[in-house]
């Protein structure tokens, strides 16, 4: 399946796993970019940027195929600016085959000579954006691909609210950069829409969490499998309207409680503690999953089994392209 987006990257599929804080790991980054995909490896895992380095090695140990990794750029106690400039420069010093910012944008946020210093080194750039808007920007900066997130996703979707079937034609007639499509996607299905609508290929995250290599906990998988589509919230709007963006995430007892202190008018003191990293962490591994913020997207009610990943890629490009070729019939 060639693309702008397989050319661009080296691989040989267009579906690239999306940054997942504590899952993409250098094993799961791997497992993907070793079936023609691309691995993402989240630097957010990471609190020193020395970490990280090591993990990119593990990952270059693993595979000796192309992945990306996700550096997300926003205010955070945690992983400060200093940091993620870290980040970005280590990424370049390991020559990876792509950075995925999400986020703010790279020039504004970490610094004008952050896109050039990629450039230098041989390093693609890819925004993940959440408007059309952002993406025009992408390219006028200097980036080579954008992903447009639906606010379908899981994680952090734009305020606006505006799908993926929206966006993606709408960023394909404002940008000629390659475009992921993200928000959403779980199957070959997902993958040959994406194509239909203009997109070079697609992102997902939610799906590839629903994979034997994810390595979570049985009762994360149960709930992936049995949640549907109606299972998942938005909230979160009071704390990150400011960064245009909000959370979605499961529906369970501690987003209960969010929605509760949101709805008081609580404050980031209150609210830190129950949706703060570290529960997730806990969580992904205890598989106590009334506690915690578990970012998961709407994708989650078209997921029916947890495959590895080999047999989910396989499947994907299968039946994606016997869609296109059957598409492509019924206008003959
Ligand atoms: C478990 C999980 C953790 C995530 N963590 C991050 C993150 O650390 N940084 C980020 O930019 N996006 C994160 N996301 C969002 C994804 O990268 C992606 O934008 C989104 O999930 C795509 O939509 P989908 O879930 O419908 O595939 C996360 C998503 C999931 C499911």
């Amino acid at each position: 399946m060639k693309t702008k987006i397989t050319e661009l990257f080296g691989i040989e599929y267009p579906i690239q796993c999306g940054g997942m804080l504590w899952i993409a790991t250098p094993e799961l980054a791997a497992a993907i970019s070793n079936t023609g995909a691309m691995g993402n490896l989240t630097s957010g895992n990471y609190d020193s940027a020395e970490d990280l380095r090591a993990a990119i090695q593990k990952t270059k140990h693993l595979t000796d195929k192309p992945f990306i990794v996700n550096i997300t750029t926003m205010p955070s106690i945690r992983l400060p600016t200093h940091l993620l400039q870290d980040f970005f420069r280590i990424c370049c010093e390991e020559k990876v085959s792509a950075i995925e910012i999400a986020g703010a944008p790279v020039d504004t946020f970490l610094g004008r000579e952050f896109l050039p210093m990629a450039k230098d080194a041989g390093v693609k750039v890819l925004h993940k954006v959440g408007t059309v808007k952002h993406a025009v920007h992408a390219e006028k900066v200097g980036y080579d691909a954008v992903t447009i997130a639906g606010f379908e996703e899981g994680g952090f979707p734009h305020k606006d609210n505006i799908s993926t079937m929206v966006l993606v034609p709408k960023a394909k007639e404002a940008v000629d950069l390659p475009i992921l499509a993200a928000g959403g996607m779980a199957d070959g299905r997902s993958l040959a829409a994406a194509i239909a609508l203009g997109a070079d290929g697609i992102m997902m995250a939610t799906r590839f969490l629903a994979t034997r290599e994810s390595a979570v906990h049985p009762n994360i998988y149960q709930v992936l499998v049995e949640k549907t589509e109606a299972d998942t919230v938005l909230q979160l709007q009071s704390l990150f309207a400011g960064f245009g963006l909000q959370i979605r995430a499961l529906q369970n007892e501690i987003m209960e409680k969010v929605a509760e202190i949101e709805a008081a008018g609580g404050d980031l003191g209150e609210l830190l503690p129950l949706i703060s990293g570290e529960r997730a962490r806990q969580v992904w591994k205890d598989g106590n999953t009334e506690a915690a913020m578990l970012t998961i997207g709407q994708s989650v009610g078209r997921i029916h089994d947890i495959p590895t990943v080999a047999e989910l890629v396989e499947r994907m490009v299968t039946d994606a392209k016997e869609f296109l070729e059957s598409g492509l019939q019924a206008f003959s």
